[in-house]
């Protein structure tokens, strides 16, 4: 595996950073991680955006342009081995004697890396994922790609505890999101899907999705969910940049849906399952073709 670390390319265990960064010793730093199929990036420009707005949201200025960003990351996908990526990007407000205050002179640090995407096999969507739920604990400004993820760990590991994939959360009564994903829920033929507030990442992949639903006509509504909604939905989606799209077929170990679909992945998931795998198929077939 090749890995960038601050303007250098160079073997994974040859990446050395200060334990003073402020990564380390803060989290202070964001992150964004983008797909890329058949060694074209998914989507690049809107994870770049992102991270934009991420790095605007920690006053930390980007150290890169876009035209910059999206060399460095054509290179990396090059530099390995792998068809499809899972590009990984952090820029920290690099290394400085610790204190809370931003340092007056710091040079941020910029880490790149990829990994092997593994999408799951067919037969993943066709079963679906189990879910626990819990109260959303974490701070309010989840819209920032933060490296502060002490809330998202604590949340994924009581999932991972009791074998479930994920742990969707809830504040006030109105869903959020889970540990790693956003969630959308179907009712009725309608999918609903919680507002891009300061209360959940916007997702690049539930951003796909919904531009999917508009093109096609599907109804949807774009709202606060309840608590009560999610428990009593006819279908429950997980949607990210490394599950793409996921059907939950238990919460808290009770079957979603109702009638015969009930504890399977619903009608309205195959399909958007469907449009979603075209759609990337289409966005990143490569440029000869
Ligand atoms: N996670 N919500 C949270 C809290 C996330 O961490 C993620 C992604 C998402 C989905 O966003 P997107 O569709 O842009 O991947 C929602 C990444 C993959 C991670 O931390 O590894």
């Amino acid at each position: 595996m090749t890995v960038y670390l601050n303007g250098e390319f160079m073997a994974r265990e040859d990446a050395k950073i200060s334990v003073f960064d402020r990564g380390f010793m803060f989290g202070d730093g964001v992150y964004e991680v983008t797909p890329a199929y058949g060694r074209q990036p998914f989507r690049l420009k809107q994870h770049l955006e992102r991270l934009e707005h991420s790095l605007a949201e920690i006053r930390l200025a980007n150290p890169f342009s876009r035209a910059q960003w999206t060399e460095l990351t054509e290179q990396m996908v090059a530099k390995n081995p792998w068809e499809n990526q899972g590009i990984y990007l952090q820029v920290t407000r690099g290394v400085a004697p610790r204190d809370h205050p931003f340092p007056k002179k710091s040079t941020p640090t910029v880490f790149m890396m990829c990994n092997q995407l593994m999408t799951p096999p067919d037969s993943f969507y066709e079963k679906g994922a189990e879910c626990i739920s819990a109260p959303d604990t974490r701070w309010l400004r989840c819209h920032i790609k933060s490296t502060s993820l002490l809330g998202n760990v604590l949340a994924r590991q009581a999932a991972d505890d009791v074998g479930a994939l994920e742990c969707i959360m809830f504040r006030d009564g109105f869903l959020t999101e889970a540990a790693a994903c956003n969630v959308m829920i179907v009712k009725n033929g309608i999918v609903l899907a919680p507002p891009q507030d300061n209360l959940i990442l916007p997702g690049i992949t539930y951003n796909a999705a919904l531009e999917l639903m508009r093109t096609n006509k599907l109804p949807l509504e774009q709202r606060k969910v309840s608590e009560a909604e999610v428990r009593d939905a006819d279908e429950v989606w997980l949607t990210s940049t490394t599950k793409e799209l996921i059907p939950v077929v238990t919460l808290d170990g009770k079957p979603v849906g109702h009638g015969a679909a009930r504890g399977k992945p619903g009608p309205v998931f195959k399909r958007m399952h469907a449009l979603f795998r075209e759609c990337r198929t289409r966005e990143c077939a490569p440029a000869h073709v």
